[in-house]
């Protein structure tokens, strides 16, 4: 019998348009360290290190020991989850949406920013996405077999959108969704609602769906209060929100979001979501709408002091080891300039020689070289030691 040895089959196109997650290349060599028996202080993620509130948690509790909570749910997620995001956000932006038709709950914000793209985009198509910008705005583009047109953010303009050199890009007319997400990640930057009419407008003239990524409208620091961008008049119709517990009430690891839009878009998003995954853990729900009925203010305020005080300990820090910052109201992130502009030689310095994990600026996209991005989601003796760390290694380096 003539001999057959196996070839695996060749992967799909795709990945070959999709460079690997850069968190992912940051695990595997934090790994490598870890296991050789380095003790590595993670600044790089925008995890955040403190528990959900309590009730949160026992409300899990309670609802998985149910014998009826563990068989599969609808797609559209329980009733209840998707009652308390409406009114969550009738509550704090003044924004009426229907619970039925114009929400849906998602496995975490990430996994509807790429289905939303999958729903969306034929080859051929684009997304307008920011240059420094969360990484899974680009990867769902690519993934749908799109492309992506950057756009710039003025850092004069408080990292606003320069609208004007959109309108003059020769491939504006194949773009279909426009991305933005204030306060910022990676840069911290927030906006007002101003900014959100000035882009809803822009959006409704080219036909483009403004795609609104507000994660960390809880997160903020000085008195600040971030806006929706559905709180703009008759934003509805060019608009979706994407909403997520993970920064919100520190459930990152709980995979709990909603994306608030028209019926038409949530009923293509549902047509991928359908296909792909068939709902969340019904205690999950259970919890996550208990965690938007029933928190407090006075949580959030506190959580967000002990954040404010680590990013101000950053702040004051940054001379001393070669940065200079910018200073910001909302978000988990401090954004800093890299004295010499080599933001990956001096992240790979940080972690090799001070066993200090940040993340280099170009992962955010071109604008992001010569920047790194801090994390204030590391407990406060940590964050402290990690200072101390990269002082004495920033005093010896070069
Ligand atoms: C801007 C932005 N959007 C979305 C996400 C994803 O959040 P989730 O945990 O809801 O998937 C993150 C996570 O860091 C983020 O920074």
């Amino acid at each position: 019998m003539a001999t057959h040895t196996f070839s695996l089959p060749k992967t799909a196109a795709r990945l070959e348009r999709m460079p690997p997650y850069g968190f992912e290349l940051i695990n595997r060599r934090i790994a490598q360290l870890s296991a050789a028996g380095a003790d590595i202080i993670r600044l790089d993620m925008g995890s955040p290190d403190m528990p959900p509130p309590q009730p949160v948690i026992e409300m899990l509790q309670r609802s998985a020991e149910n014998p009826n909570c563990h068989n599969y749910g609808s797609y559209r997620g329980l009733p209840a989850f998707r009652k308390a995001v409406a009114d969550y956000y009738a509550r704090r932006f003044g924004v009426q949406v229907d619970p039925d038709t114009e929400v849906l709950p998602l496995i975490g914000s990430k996994e509807g920013i790429v289905n939303l793209a999958l729903a969306f985009l034929d080859r051929g198509d684009a997304a307008i996405v920011p240059d420094l910008n969360y990484p899974a705005y680009t990867m769902g583009a690519l993934m749908a077999g799109g492309d992506v047109i950057l756009m710039h953010l003025d850092p004069e303009r408080n990292y606003a959108p320069d609208l004007q050199a959109l309108r003059q890009h020769p491939d504006l007319r194949r773009a279909k969704l426009l991305w933005v997400n204030y306060p910022n990640n990676p840069t911290g930057a927030t906006c007002d609602l101003n900014l959100y009419a000035e882009l809803i407008a822009f959006c409704r003239e080219h036909d483009l769906l403004l795609c609104s990524d507000n994660p960390y409208a809880e997160v903020v620091y000085d008195g600040y209060r971030a806006p929706s961008a559905l709180q703009v008049e008759g934003a509805l119709t060019c608009t979706v929100e994407f909403m997520s517990l993970s920064k919100l009430y520190n459930m990152a690891g709980w995979r709990l979001g909603a994306c608030l839009a028209r019926r038409e878009v949530i009923e293509a998003l549902l047509t991928i979501k359908s296909n792909v995954d068939s709902g969340h853990f019904r205690p999950i729900y259970e919890a996550g709408a208990l965690a938007l009925n029933a928190t407090p203010q006075s949580w959030i305020d506190q959580r967000n002091a002990i954040y404010q005080a680590r990013r101000d300990a950053i702040l004051a820090a940054c001379p001393s080891i070669g940065l200079s910052a910018f200073k910001t109201s909302g978000s988990l992130y401090v954004w800093a300039r890299v004295a010499d502009g080599d933001d990956t030689a001096y992240v790979q310095a940080a972690l090799e020689q001070a066993q200090v994990s940040l993340t280099a600026g170009s992962m955010y996209g071109p604008a992001g070289k010569g920047y790194v991005r801090i994390s204030v989601g590391v407990e406060d003796s940590r964050l402290q030691e990690a200072i101390a760390r990269l002082q004495r290694w920033y005093a010896n380096w070069n």
